[in-house]
């Protein structure tokens, strides 16, 4: 099976990002290409022969979770710094530079952790790296090794009272390191500083723009795709949406829209995909909308491990899509709305797998098609909006909030009914209709009900229940990485709760999740 990650740099320029498993190794390539300059994370054991062969503008080494010392320790080669290339080492991505050049690394005195105020050394010439920075600026510290002495050819650039080499540098090189994360939003001038990487040190011109993006992946897909016929596996979400968009733009009629209901959906959430994509909608494909809850639901009844259901889900819907394929005739191409953030989250690079999701960890090894399509892959979430505003896709599709492909199915905790769909259905319609009549979405990334596994007791008129407890979720997220709770109204939570309570059976208790990511994650499975 052969992956099309088509190619999202339009211009020759590409800084790389080497992970060696940091937890904020997306946000980076995020804020580099929030400056128009195309940025694709890699892992630290790319060789040294490919990443000649890409030419990137410049490479960022991340941070991750080992010290130098330890004995499996993610490493680098001394070459690396020799290419020529300008490189930016982060957190461990700095003392690993400092480590293999010559330098030392201990294990720090005080660790440092949060927000930190951080002196940038003027006594010399400013480094460019901080350019337009402020003298003293916090910034977001995680580490409890620290660079206690420089390699030849650094000069210390910025300092804290218990970090001596907050930033280093060797100019004439073009290696640059910081200590703190510029990536993360509590490095209050981060995004100057990776600007300043970007432009001032590597010299890119910032020329990537999504109207080229489009431009250039319609005319790929035609190259590639040909006379063939495609489907695309149509979800209604953002991603899959877009990515249908794109495909039809690209090949019109050969390509065959397949929207499984797989009963695992928001309410009447069927019907509207149907609405938009279907016949009487505005775009020009094959439509086909198969009801196959039952099918699904027979694979699921007694499954209650998430990645089993996620897999299980996952697989269910290539298999679907393989019967209709068949009906169809020969199909070469499968489209599916991976994006960015599921490509590393499921497992490049030795970042900690948090969750599968399912169109890329749950595909099952030998799939009846020549070859999957994922337009999106090198996109991030609000690229692929940007992209279907582009595409002139309507906005209240683009804007939609993300819904998972497991969908209700990662949001029913245990085993997955008929009735507990419907409980969770019922529930969700109503807390997203009163959200939105109070005007409280508008700061939410993400926000939904939850079916819990917990029954409790209630009292309803003069009776005993013992129903279960919804729980409802609502996150402030630009990245979907890290999010925080939102503070809903009072007024509101409690009118969902009235009417949850009242309106859908089976439920005796509403409760609110004040839980942000980390430690929690924005879906409850
Ligand atoms: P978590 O729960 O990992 O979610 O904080 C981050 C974002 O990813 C979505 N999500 C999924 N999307 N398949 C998907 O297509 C999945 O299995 C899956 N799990 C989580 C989630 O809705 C949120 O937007």
């Amino acid at each position: 099976m052969a992956n099309n990650t088509g190619s999202a740099a339009d211009s020759h320029e590409i800084i790389l990002v080497l992970d060696f498993g940091g937890q904020y190794n997306q946000l980076i390539a995020r804020r580099v290409r929030e400056n128009h300059v195309y940025c694709e994370v890699h892992p630290h054991t790319m060789p040294l022969d490919k990443i000649r062969a890409m030419a990137p503008k410049g490479i960022i080494l991340t941070g991750g979770p080992n010290s130098v010392y330890a004995p499996d320790a993610a490493t680098a080669p001394a070459e690396l710094f020799e290419l020529g290339i300008p490189v930016l080492g982060i957190c461990y991505g700095s003392q690993l530079m400092a480590h293999v050049l010559g330098g030392k690394v201990e294990t720090a005195p005080t660790s440092e952790y949060g927000r930190t105020e951080v002196t940038i050394n003027d006594a010399g010439q400013r480094s460019k790296l901080f350019e337009g920075v402020s003298a003293k600026t916090i910034c977001w510290m995680s580490h409890t090794d620290y660079i206690s002495a420089v390699p030849d050819g650094f000069t210390i650039t910025a300092e804290t009272p218990v970090c001596p080499v907050a930033a280093m540098e060797d100019a004439s090189r073009q290696l640059y390191a910081t200590q703190f994360h510029p990536e993360v939003m509590h490095t209050v001038e981060g995004k100057t500083m990776l600007k300043n990487f970007v432009f001032a040190v590597c010299g890119c011109a910032g020329d990537w723009h999504m109207g080229s993006f489009v431009e250039r992946t319609i005319r790929e897909l035609r190259a590639k795709i040909g006379t063939g016929k495609a489907l695309c596996a149509l979800s209604g979400g953002v991603d899959s949406s877009v990515a249908a968009v794109i495909l039809s733009k690209a090949i019109g009629k050969q390509l065959t829209c397949v929207f499984v209901d797989h009963g695992l959906l928001r309410k009447d959430e069927g019907d509207q995909v149907e609405a938009v994509f279907g016949p009487d909608g505005p775009y020009d494909v094959n439509f086909i909308r198969i009801n196959a809850k039952d099918r699904f639901y027979a694979k699921l009844k007694g499954v209650t491990e998430p990645e089993q259901k996620r897999k299980i889900i996952g697989e269910e819907f290539i298999r679907v899509f393989e019967d209709v394929a068949k009906k169809i005739g020969k199909v070469d191409y499968l489209v599916q709305g991976t994006i960015y953030p599921d490509v590393i989250e499921s497992g490049l690079g030795k970042s900690a797998v948090i969750k599968s999701h399912h169109n890329v960890g749950g595909l099952p090894d030998f799939v009846d098609f020549k070859e999957i399509v994922e337009p999106l892959r090198l996109l991030f979430k609000d690229e692929v909006r940007a992209c279907g505003r582009e595409l002139g896709i309507p906005e209240y599709l683009v804007s939609r909030q993300p819904f998972p492909g497991p969908g209700l199915g990662i949001r029913i905790i245990g085993e997955i009914t008929e009735e507990k769909v419907k409980i969770v259905q019922e529930a969700d319609a109503i807390y997203r209709e009163e959200v939105e009549k109070a005007g409280a979405q508008k700061n939410l990334g993400q926000y939904f009900a939850a079916l819990t596994n917990m029954r409790s007791v209630g009292v309803m008129g003069d009776g005993r229940t013992y129903d279960y407890a919804i729980a409802l979720r609502a996150v402030m997220t630009s990245d979907f990485m890290t999010a925080e709770s939102a503070q809903l109204p009072w007024d509101v939570l409690q009118r969902v709760t009235t009417r949850i309570v009242n309106e859908v059976k089976g439920v005796n208790r509403v409760l609110y999740d004040c839980t942000g990511k980390p430690p929690a994650t924005i879906e409850f499975e």
